[in-house]
């Protein structure tokens, strides 16, 4: 695993952007698998600056995301697909088509982890992961359990996510109980891991995910078992490894 401790959000921002970057130019066809969440926000404004100031071309890349939640509408202002379109398709050069998100509104849900199995399979793979990490030691939505669930699967969200997600709704606003995720094999079956994390707040769960042991109580420690981790994280963050 490679290690950058990077100064602050601002500066984890800009070296992820140039590590995705760099996989671009040096394979423009790649498949990036891409997350929400707070974290990687600062990197996409960065690679969308990029776009627009550099020309960093995304005409031939294809991207996957790790997850969506069950019953939001892609136009749904709280949907992961909304999310992707603002925070970064809508300000590059990638189209619509080569954009992955499971359907949150799919009616099947085991039709809809079979199909999204079948993009991941389509694409050959993915190139580079990006990740960030939940309070608990989810990736994408695979919460702490009894075992590693291989592929895409339906999740009933752990109250912990639940309220950790809640800061992006409105007063009022539901959020949704249950999403559907990418697995861990599809994730691990990743040729190499960009994991993010920034904030003192994660500096004990990115402990005891590199450190302690493997196990599906803390998802993310099966990333020890990645032979290609780059963890690029902030000061605070990183304060406890
Ligand atoms: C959500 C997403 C994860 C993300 C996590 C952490 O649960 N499904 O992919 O890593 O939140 O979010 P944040 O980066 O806002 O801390």
């Amino acid at each position: 695993m490679r290690i950058y401790k990077m100064k602050n959000y601002e500066e984890m921002s800009r070296k992820a952007a140039i590590i995705i970057a760099a996989q671009l130019t040096l394979k423009p066809d790649s498949v990036l698998g891409l997350a929400t969440g707070s974290t990687p926000v600062g990197a996409y404004r960065r690679l969308a600056e990029m776009h627009a100031e550099g020309g960093l071309d995304f005409s031939r890349a294809a991207t996957i995301n790790l997850d969506e939640y069950r019953g939001l509408a892609p136009d749904d202002r709280q949907s992961y697909r909304y999310f992707m379109q603002v925070n970064l398709f809508d300000h590059i050069n990638i189209g619509g088509g080569r954009t992955n998100v499971p359907n949150g509104l799919a009616e099947d849900a085991a039709k809809e982890c079979h199909r999204y199995d079948g993009v991941i399979a389509s694409f050959g793979g993915i190139d580079m992961q990006l990740l960030g990490i939940g309070q608990n030691g989810h990736i994408g939505f695979n919460e702490p359990g009894t075992a590693f669930k291989k592929d895409t699967h339906c999740v009933d969200l752990t109250e912990s996510t639940i309220e950790a997600n809640r800061r992006f709704f409105g007063p009022g606003e539901d959020v949704p109980k249950q999403a559907y995720t990418m697995g861990i094999g599809s994730i691990m079956g990743a040729r190499r891991i960009l994991l993010l994390v920034s904030g003192r707040e994660k500096a004990g769960i990115i402990r005891e995910s590199l450190l302690g042991p493997i196990t599906p109580a803390v998802p993310a420690s099966v990333l020890q078992l990645h032979g290609d981790v780059i963890l690029v994280g902030d000061e605070p963050a990183l304060s406890l490894i």
